[in-house]
């Protein structure tokens, strides 16, 4: 008996589709919980009465079934780190199904398998103890032939919520206990297939597949597809084969069979290899445009759901992702099906992460710990043989942040010998002793770029051989770009790195999705809750909320940023608009399944279009193809003229339709502003034009029947996330949320100077100053009437006094007392972007819809900046406002909530909108940066201290018109 390990299950092997009977036993369960294991029960409940317990779900969790509620916590365990001994206060969830076995079933050989429970059971069938489980999303199978009968069955499984194991499964998610993934009930014929381990492999010189088949049986394989009809045992040549790769994901189908048992497998061949510090697949070097994955479902936590998880791996794709690893434990097994199909490298993780041990400095770590050698063991073989015959699996992944230590050395030795085709991952090993590729997570821009030099430190001279070796293993970042709240900035910059050293093969975003659960509000309304809101003791509250989707699958900015700097397509126009230089960035296929379709539009109206014609491009390799006349000849503009080229999928595939954009490119050739003539008309410190005045202090209080307070100069914004945390580049620093805290840019206030009037001009100044300190912005606004409905604003902003922190943004802020309807801009769109998380973004005529004018961050944060705008207008119910600039373009923000009310609410649910338009107009604006896990705000996306000038034109008409 080892601890920590599950009792009496049978040796793990591979999920198979099998032709043998099977039942499934999901359904409604009888459920009784208990808070400790001392409350729970004792005696014969196994095979009691259960009719009166409650109803439960399986698959499910009892925390989102209404027994207790769910906890959340990143690394922090919940209880004291007190190994291997779980808290005395463990919820126990009893559960009882009574049933008939199946005819089919009957008088076989029978396998009872959980494909998941968390996080420790013990399991009787008919009041036999079959034995007990560990290892939360492993599979676990009992032998109950002599235990099952024809009817009246009565199993229980016994789950706690916490075990020993728990401190080999701290992972930064929810605790959600509960039989959360399929029971079912599989018969074993006589002489059938209990394992098959099938190794396709794909010569890249030759073209030709061979096959390394282990079946414990005498069998024959079948593959149609390829004429093999052979003996199912060790090498087959099977001759020339289309390979299996993400971007050609060829499946074969083939079928295994002894006189009893048939089982269907979809092969894929290829090859998985490194070599000079670079990672091949089928002989190509490859890049890994990653995600990590969590399985999440904002109303059912862990427990698949197949639809739902195509259209998410769908979504993937569209977004040019093409590599998942499945953090922080294998995921549902069918997932592997999807990732097999659908095309996607997998990093197929363990179920292990013993991070709660940085809280001892690592002390006492399962990893390192003898006692611990076989839980480990166990956990990576169920892993393995669970997932084994799956293509898309490129390495095992060991596990997540479990320190260091001879146990995750075992289980790599393990794994080499026993699946020498494909590589090993650990991110915790920097020295890469016992791992094939070199991973780190969050590793900075410049060390990014050490280690693409292969002169990571430390330096040469001093290294050990493990060091040495290293150098010779590719790179990956297996978490980057951490996706909380409004960002990850800095994406591309990486992606430029990695795009330059031929070591780096990649990264995985932090994270795919957002772990937000939707419980219902006190007014019954559907709300999105995070770690702290079940009133957890420990708890990481909103850490829990990072993905480039929300909880419910919507494309977060992160993930449109993303998709472009991942592109395999790369787009640019020359600057006279002759050619279009194309980068084919895939790494196995040429373009020839995408149209290039060129279109060119001037002030807003299309005026000429195309299809470029681009074939045989070789992946990895650029062409340059002429543009024709009418895409580049001079016109006359007055606010822009746009050539757009897209690349577009031809025919649909299973994850997109056809016309699907998988790249955009562009140029843009913007007017010079002609400056207008100021109408005839006198100015006074109450009228200029269409702008009305307060004369007391200068303020704008309306322009024609439009009601507008300001322009206040803003140089702060409702913080994100990113501004909250302190940057990895600079620990020492309060976070810039705090930094503008401290110098009171959240606090401004306003002294009027002056207002002046000269003829059809009106002069008001003004300071902004910090509270407590010296500094401050002298502004200059300069009001002139144009004509009837506009008036032009020439501002000058000069900064005043001793800045000690950089600024959030210099911008204009005004107030219409009347509630958003949209916005339609020329500009970058049509989403948000800020300096850097700007590659999704696009120069337009953009059309925003109300609920699309901000993104609603389940923590309010500031969001929504549109960029390069030079003309806009905001429609409210109270009338529209067009700002169109004169000078240069601006970035524009449309909120239905001020910055103090974002800052000071803590969930979207929360939000009430005041009935005001807030308009912001930038002259500068902070980048995201990841510094919630991560880099900061790089130095050059800063916002210094600065003057500023910019010159608009404001108008305002009636609503509709
Ligand atoms: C990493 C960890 C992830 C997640 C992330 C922060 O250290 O591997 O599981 O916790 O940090 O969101």
């Amino acid at each position: 008996m080892h601890p920590q390990v599950s009792a009496g299950t049978l040796t793990p092997r591979a999920r198979l589709t099998s032709d043998a009977p099977e039942q499934l036993l999901d359904g409604k369960w009888r459920f009784r919980l208990s808070s400790s294991l001392r409350g729970a029960p004792a005696g014969e409940w196994q095979t009691a009465n259960s009719a009166h317990w409650a109803e439960i779900d399986v698959p499910g969790h009892w925390n989102l079934q209404g027994f207790e509620s769910p906890a959340y916590s990143n690394h922090q365990m919940p209880f004291p780190l007190d190994p291997p001994y779980p808290p005395d206060v463990n919820q126990i969830g009893d559960y009882r199904v009574d049933f008939d076995t199946d005819a089919a079933l009957q008088r076989q050989r029978v396998v009872l398998r959980f494909d998941g429970i968390e996080s420790a059971a013990e399991i009787w069938l008919n009041g036999d103890l079959l034995g007990t489980t560990r290892g939360s999303r492993l599979t676990q199978e009992f032998d109950v032939t002599a235990s099952l009968r024809e009817s009246g069955n009565q199993l229980a499984v016994r789950v706690m919520q916490f075990s020993d194991a728990s401190y080999i499964e701290d992972q930064d998610m929810w605790w959600l206990p509960g039989i959360f993934r399929s029971v079912t009930l599989l018969a074993r014929p006589e002489g059938g297939l209990d394992d098959v381990f099938v190794i396709a492999d794909y010569d890249p010189a030759t073209g030709a597949g061979m096959l390394d088949v282990q079946v414990d049986v005498d069998a024959r394989l079948t593959i149609p597809a390829l004429n093999v009809d052979a003996v199912a045992k060790g090498q087959i040549k099977v001759g020339p084969v289309e390979p299996w790769s993400a971007e050609t994901p060829t499946l074969y189908d083939a079928e295994i069979s002894t006189s009893t048992e048939k089982v269907r497998l979809r092969i894929g061949f290829r090859r998985v290899h490194t070599e000079g510090a670079r990672l091949f697949v089928n002989g190509r070097p490859i890049m890994l445009r990653g995600v990590n994955r969590h399985e999440h479902n904002p109303d059912k936590g862990r427990v698949f759901e197949p639809e739902r998880v195509r259209a998410e791996l769908s979504l993937m794709k569209r977004h040019n992702i093409n590599a998942v690893r499945t953090s922080h434990y294998p995921p549902h097994p069918e997932v592997l099906d999807l990732f097999d199909e659908l095309g996607f490298y997998i990093i197929d993780e363990c179920d292990l992460e013993s991070h709660g041990f940085e809280h001892s400095e690592w002390r006492r770590n399962p990893s390192n710990d003898d006692a611990w050698r076989e839980a480990y063991l166990d956990r990576i073989r169920r892993t393995v043989n669970r997932d084994k015959n799956h293509p898309s699996v490129i390495m095992w992944s060991l596990g997540n942040e479990a320190g260091t230590g001879a146990n995750l050395e075992a289980m790599s030795a393990w794994v080499k010998s026993f699946d020498p085709s494909r590589l090993v991952h650990y991110e915790g090993d920097w020295s890469s002793t016992y791992v094939d590729v070199y991973s780190r997570m969050y590793a900075s821009h410049e060390e990014v770029v050490q280690i693409g030099r292969e002169t990571e430190e430390p330096a040469p001279i001093a290294a050990t051989a493990a060091e040495m070796h290293r150098r010779t293993l590719p790179f990956i970042q297996c978490e980057f770009g951490h996706a909380m709240g409004n960002g990850p900035g800095g994406v591309a910059e990486y992606w430029d790195l990695f795009e330059q050293h031929p070591r780096l093969a990649g990264g995985f975003i932090w994270e795919w999705i957002e772990h937000g659960l939707a419980v219902a509000g006190a007014d019954g309304a559907r709300r999105i809750a995070y770690g702290g809101d079940f009133g957890e003791v420990v708890h990481d509250g909103n850490f829990v909320i990072d993905g480039l989707v929300s909880a419910d699958l919507e494309p977060r900015p992160g993930l449109i940023d993303y998709a472009a700097i991942i592109a395999p397509v790369r787009i640019a126009v020359a600057a006279d608009r002759s050619r279009v230089e194309l980068a084919n960035r895939y790494d196995m296929v040429t373009l020839d399944h995408l149209e290039l379709v060129w279109r060119r539009k001037v002030d807003g109206v299309e005026v000429a279009s195309g299809v470029l014609e681009a074939s045989g491009i070789e992946p990895r390799s650029r062409t340059s193809i002429p543009l024709a006349e009418a895409a580049s000849d001079v016109v006359e503009t007055k606010i822009a003229d746009v050539l757009t080229i897209e690349a577009r999928l031809r025919d649909r595939t299973s994850w997109a339709p056809a016309g699907h954009v998988v790249s955009v490119g562009e140029d843009v050739r913007a007017a010079s502003q002609e400056l207008p003539e100021p109408a005839d008309v006198v100015a006074t410190t109450s009228r200029v034009g269409a702008a009305s005045f307060n004369a007391v202090d200068g303020a704008l209080t309306a322009l024609g029947e439009l009601p507008i307070a300001g322009p206040s100069v803003g140089i702060w914004r409702a913080p994100t996330d990113n501004d909250r945390y302190p940057g990895w580049d600079e620990v020492d620093l309060p976070p810039f949320a705090d930094r503008w805290h401290e110098s009171g840019i959240d606090r401004t206030v306003s002294r009027f100077i002056s207002a002046e009037p000269e003829s059809a001009s009106l002069t008001v100044r003004t300071r902004t100053g910090t509270p407590i300190r010296e500094t401050g912005i002298e502004g200059t606004f300069t009001w002139t009437a144009l004509s009837s409905t506009a008036v032009r604003l020439d501002v000058t902003l000069e900064p005043r006094g001793n800045w000690t922190a950089d600024w959030a943004r210099l911008g204009l802020d005004f107030v219409i007392p009347s509630p958003p309807q949209g916005l339609e801009f020329f500009g970058l769109g049509p989403g948000q972007s800020y300096p850097d998380s700007a590659s999704g973004v696009s120069h337009d005529w953009w059309s925003v819809e109300r609920k699309d004018l901000t993104v609603d961050h389940v923590r309010p944060q500031e969001s929504g900046s549109r960029r390069d705008v030079r003309e806009a207008t905001v429609q409210t119910d109270a009338g529209a406002l067009t700002v169109r600039t004169l000078s240069q373009p601006f970035a524009l923000t449309i909120s239905p909530h001020s910055r103090q009310t974002l800052a000071a609410t803590t969930h979207n649910a929360d939000l009430v909108a005041d009935g005001n338009t807030y308009v912001s107009i930038d002259i500068a604006q902070s980048g995201v940066g990841t510094a919630t896990c991560g880099p900061g705000i790089l130095q050059r996306y800063r916002v210094a201290p600065q003057p500023g000038r910019i010159s608009l034109i404001l108008s305002a008409a009636p609503t509709g018109s």
